[in-house]
């Protein structure tokens, strides 16, 4: 009788001890990888729950100094803030008011942090605009690209000049880049860095981000946001955010993109991050909240799987409660 041939080479060996599989682990989670966004409402008084994101809320100035004390206690390396301000217009004047909520959130934060995190702000217009785009509309309706860099030009100076470090531009307009930077320079801010949301696809799974934000879309972003079949596209937006200028480029949504982040993360000479966006928090916590997942553990693994794709860093709205598991060791 013929005995069953036995494997000379056995990936197992290393797989024996936790000690083992520890020691030959590929892909750390540090807490200074992480980076939390954070959602400032104007005129309230107290944080505010987000019905579409359990455990995320809408900060009142007073009660945002608290979280970023705690994200930065976890060893958190930076916020990404967002502005929920009480009245919108067809040009977003709030995001230009150096008393606009996200500018006033950028001073209180900065002010929190005292240098232990990094702060860095959204820079997009439709948490401002009335009609929900990211820019601001022609006479026939559609996003006018050019029009809007001159809005996003003038966002980028007010938040420099609130003491954002990082500018976070989020808006998918040709050119954005370059014309941040340039106004950036041109007016002494030579020091604050920008981060591209450089391949930002059109995406079902921003869902529960319109709740925490309040904001609602007249049609849809299409013309200005990646098509989610598109992976060549996603790398030469990127490239080109990095000829323009960016200090960092973004990939988002992060779980179903990871194809394009591993592109990206291959051909770039700057650091490249991902954000793990709402509707991928949404949908863990959904499952977990009826039993059918285990939340630790998927957590944990969904970012994991977005740092082993190329992240350099992590925008997740579970950074602080994911930084204190790692400090526990309970990642690993
Ligand atoms: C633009 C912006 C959006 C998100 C981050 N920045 C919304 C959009 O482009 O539609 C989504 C983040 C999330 O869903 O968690 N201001």
């Amino acid at each position: 009788m013929r005995s069953t041939p036995r494997p000379v080479i056995r990936p197992r060996r290393l797989r024996e001890t936790p000690a083992l599989r520890r020691l030959v682990s590929e892909t750390r989670l540090h807490p200074a990888d992480l980076v939390l966004p954070l959602f400032v409402r104007e005129g309230v008084t107290e944080a505010l729950p987000i019905a579409s994101m359990p455990g995320v809320v809408q900060h009142s100035l007073d009660s945002l100094p608290r979280a970023i004390a705690e994200a930065a206690e976890a060893g958190v390396g930076g916020v990404m803030l967002f502005g929920v301000p009480e009245t919108r217009d067809a040009r977003g004047s709030g995001a230009t008011d150096p008393n606009g909520i996200l500018n006033v959130a950028t001073r209180v934060a900065r002010e929190a942090a005292d240098g232990a995190l990094v702060v860095q702000t959204d820079l997009c217009l439709d948490e401002f605009t009335d009609h929900g785009h990211c820019g601001v509309l022609d006479a026939e309706g559609r996003v006018d690209n050019d029009a809007t860099l001159e809005r996003y030009v003038a966002m980028a100076l007010e938040q420099a000049r609130s003491g954002s470090e990082l500018l976070g531009l989020s808006g998918m307009m040709d050119g954005q880049v370059a014309a941040v930077r340039e106004a950036l320079d041109a007016d002494g801010f030579t020091g604050t860095a920008i981060l591209a949301y450089s391949a930002k696809y059109a995406s079902a799974f921003y869902g529960p981000f319109r709740d925490a934000v309040e904001s609602t879309l007249e049609g849809d972003r299409r013309t200005y946001q990646l098509d989610p079949g598109n992976r060549r596209e996603g790398l030469r937006e990127a490239v080109l955010d990095i000829e323009e200028g960016a200090d960092v480029v973004m990939v988002k949504p992060a779980g179903s993109y990871l194809d394009v982040l591993a592109d990206v993360a291959a051909a770039s000479e700057v650091p490249v991050w991902a954000y793990q966006v709402s509707g991928e928090y949404a949908m863990i916590e959904a499952a977990a909240a009826h039993g059918w997942i285990d939340r630790k553990r998927a957590v944990v693994e969904s970012v994991r799987g977005i740092r082993r794709a190329g992240a350099d860093a992590v925008l997740t709205y579970w950074a602080t409660e994911l930084a204190g598991w790692i400090r526990n060791g309970e990642t690993e």
